[in-house]
């Protein structure tokens, strides 16, 4: 666990040498998940103006017998279990049917792992692995670690594909598809196009929460990697771009600057409303995501669109 966490701590540091030379700057998403990122993510998810998490929730509520009869149990592999809130209302329903399961968590944040475990432990008719790590490695330690003929349920909520771009989606739902055998399942919560203000509302809400969740990486990067990001000097953005169908967050910088890295030395210049581009949320039609599905060589059992929020949850057959 040492190693692992040793390991994801110089990663950060080189993805973030990486990137902040990009243009325009960057830095990858699932940096926003440290303790504090994850909580301000949970404060975020009972934001008024943040629909997803409720939606999702309300479709599995009423469809959460209907997915765990498809399955029957087996393997669960969630993949970003965030809080956990998701799986222990699959898992009640499993247990309701008499099934049992064996759960892999896949997450960045140990916090998210430990929240998740915790909620399951009182449910005894499941089994739980943690692995904090990256999707793709968690994809391989899961299907390493399947050894019955059970079916696997992949869990992929909370609009988590939408931090990938469109083709890189793709390739992680084959991905996905290829590490599954016939009969076993996808389930994916993805949020729907909506109109540019309610996603700007998501995503920059007026209580400033999103802005705290963006303005913490930089608080990270002081903390972890010694920077000196000045936060006053950076201002937190929501961009909408119609042609690519996604939310941006930006962190703006509101001078020309200079921030230097130690110990690495890195120095990092800013002009005056350069930005860093720290997260990509694309949003999907309904449709849309059943042709992914079915370029990544799944069918689609069903889908349920909760109306309200725009928000679909799909069931894939691999
Ligand atoms: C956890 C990636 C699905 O994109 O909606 C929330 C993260 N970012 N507010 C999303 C997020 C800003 C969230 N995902």
């Amino acid at each position: 666990m040492r190693d692992a966490a040793a390991a994801l701590a110089a990663e950060f540091a080189a993805d973030v040498r990486r990137d902040l030379a990009l243009t325009p700057k960057q830095l990858q998403s699932k940096y926003l998940y440290d303790q504090l990122g994850s909580s301000l993510f949970e404060a975020i998810c009972r934001l008024p103006w943040y629909h997803i998490t409720r939606a999702e929730s309300r479709l599995l509520a009423r469809h959460a017998a209907e997915i765990v009869e498809e399955f029957g149990g087996g393997t669960i592999v969630e993949l970003g279990c965030g809080s956990g809130e998701k799986i222990v209302m699959l898992a009640e329903a499993l247990q309701s049917r008499g099934g049992t399961a064996r759960v892999h968590l896949i997450d960045i944040s140990s916090q998210a792992l430990e929240q998740t475990e915790e909620r399951l432990t009182r449910l005894e008719h499941v089994s739980v692995v943690g692995h904090q790590s990256t999707y793709e490695e968690g994809l391989r330690r899961a299907a390493a670690a399947r050894t019955t003929e059970d079916p696997v349920l992949v869990l992929l909520l909370g609009s988590n594909i939408g931090n990938f771009d469109t083709p890189a989606a793709l390739d992680f739902l084959d991905r996905i598809r290829r590490t599954l055998r016939p009969g076993d399942l996808l389930l994916l919560g993805a949020d729907l196009t909506k109109p540019e203000a309610d996603l700007i509302l998501a995503y920059d809400d007026p209580l400033g929460v999103t802005a705290a969740f963006n303005k913490n990486l930089l608080v990270r990067m002081n903390r972890e990697l010694g920077a000196d990001f000045e936060l006053t000097r950076f201002a937190h953005r929501a961009a909408w771009t119609a042609s690519e169908q996604r939310i941006e967050m930006h962190l703006v910088s509101l001078a020309v600057q200079r921030v230097t890295i130690a110990p690495s030395g890195v120095i990092v210049n800013f002009d005056a409303g350069e930005h860093i581009w720290t997260e990509s949320s694309y949003k999907y039609d309904p449709e849309e995501l059943q042709d992914m599905g079915a370029t990544a060589g799944f069918m689609t059992l069903k889908q349920w669109i909760d109306p309200e929020a725009a928000f679909a949850l799909t069931v894939f057959l691999a």
